[in-house]
């Protein structure tokens, strides 16, 4: 993720690319949305010119993996494998505590909330003075109700105090849940509910990234730009391809919503919990890379096996997901059948340099012949540079992009115009 001020010469880049962005999204979206997403609020340029969040976040969350079990130790052994194994180098700079941080009840004279000391015997702030002190962003979880998820203090109604203390911890993201929420259900009930947050961040003058988590129940992409840098699109991922399946055709139709400032959260990446074959792990990193998501690692990084840490670790992928453009990939039709059609699906990322991410992916349990051409992904010319982020090999094509996809598997290709 990216906090630091965006370049003004970037900013007119994209204003440059945008509407000619926007064009082909919308149209793709037309089809493939059912509840019609927000286009781009004013809010979104706010941010982008702030610099927060012109990039989707990227780094590492407790929860996946260690659910409670988390405490200052696992934190910052995490931060140091993380520095160790190159991923910090790759853009893996947030170190993320989810729920179950906390001692049970308030501190009874000041109604701050309390770290658990046994967990965090030195509090938040020394921990995030350890990962700033290396380089990483500390991110910490609460929630628009009155316990969290795990039965812990919620901030409904505290809003103000817990964004100064958060603030005055260090803490530089805050992910905001929704459970126990008091009967507060409508859907500008809701709103009001993040928006308490949103601008009890705002009052403490720090840049703190707030990603909202209601579970795409009230639409959080159609209004969740004016409040946050990004949103949970579903209900929480499990470590099986059934889930990551149910939840990449979720959040694909939610093209239209994503960009710079605010981007679509389908959930932390489950790639090295043990869950999926290697095949589909990939396919994940790969959706979520195309998807402009969050990459925000749910395992273990501490003993990531030399595989799951290859997934993790590819830069061409990465580049994808963090590209300027901001743009996330929009599902294909496929002669004249709609997108997704038979369980294959061709989705194209519109990239800075021009170019298109473009992934086959074969969702079905047989492997199929997968082919698309370069002008249904929006690319025009008589020759195209085709390079496999997976493989590594280069091709060139007069306009078919197509292979063999196995079972489960997604190829990804950058295709450029060859001149
Ligand atoms: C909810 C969220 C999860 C996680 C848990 C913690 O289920 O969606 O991502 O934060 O709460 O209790």
């Amino acid at each position: 993720m990216s906090l630091r001020v965006v370049a003004r010469r970037r900013a007119i880049l994209l204003a440059a690319s945008g509407a000619a962005v926007l064009v082909l999204v919308l149209v793709v979206a037309l089809v493939a949305v059912r509840s019609s997403p927000a286009s781009p609020s004013p809010a979104r340029s706010v941010q982008v010119a702030t610099g927060i969040a012109s990039t989707p976040p990227m780094g590492w969350n407790s929860w996946n993996h260690f659910g409670c079990s988390v405490d200052a130790a696992l934190v910052e052994r995490t931060a140091d494998a993380l520095a160790a194994n190159g991923l910090q180098k790759l853009g893996y700079d947030s170190v993320d505590i989810d729920d179950c941080w906390m001692a049970p009840r308030r501190d009874a004279q000041t109604g701050e909330l309390v770290p658990d000391p046994v967990k965090f015997p030195q509090g938040i702030a020394a921990v995030a003075r350890y990962l700033h002190a290396r380089g990483f962003l500390l991110g910490i979880y609460e929630d628009a109700g009155t316990e969290t998820c795990a039965g812990f203090p919620g901030s409904l109604g505290h809003e103000r105090l817990d964004a100064r203390t958060f603030a005055r911890w260090g803490v530089d993201i805050l992910k905001y849940d929704n459970c126990n929420h008091a009967g507060q259900s409508t859907t500008s009930q809701y709103i009001a509910r993040y928006v308490a947050m949103r601008d009890a961040l705002r009052a403490t003058g720090r840049s703190i990234f707030f990603a909202i988590c209601e579970w795409g129940v009230h639409h959080p992409w159609t209004w969740g730009a004016g409040v946050g840098q990004s949103w949970r699109t579903t209900h929480d991922i499990a470590d099986n391809y059934g889930s990551m399946l149910a939840i990449f055709r979720q959040n694909v139709a939610l093209s239209a919503a994503a960009g710079p400032g605010g981007w679509n959260d389908p959930d932390m990446l489950e790639v090295g919990n043990g869950g999926m074959t290697a095949t589909e792990q990939r396919t994940e990193f790969t959706l979520w890379a195309a998807m402009a998501a969050p990459l925000v690692a749910g395992a273990d990084m501490r003993s990531l096996s030399p595989e799951d840490l290859a997934i993790y670790s590819n830069a061409e992928a990465i580049a994808i997901d963090q590209d300027a453009r901001g743009a996330q990939a929009a599902p294909v039709r496929q002669n004249g059948k709609p997108a997704g059609s038979g369980g294959l699906w061709v989705l194209s990322k519109p990239l800075a340099d021009g170019g298109r991410a473009v992934v086959l992916f074969n969702s079905t349990d047989t492997q199929q012949t997968m082919s698309t051409t370069a002008s249904a992904v929006g690319l025009h010319g008589s020759r195209f540079a085709i390079h496999d982020v997976w493989s590594g090999t280069d091709s060139v094509s007069s306009g078919e992009i197509g292979a063999m996809i196995a079972p489960h598997e997604a190829a990804m290709y950058r295709v450029t115009v060859d001149r």
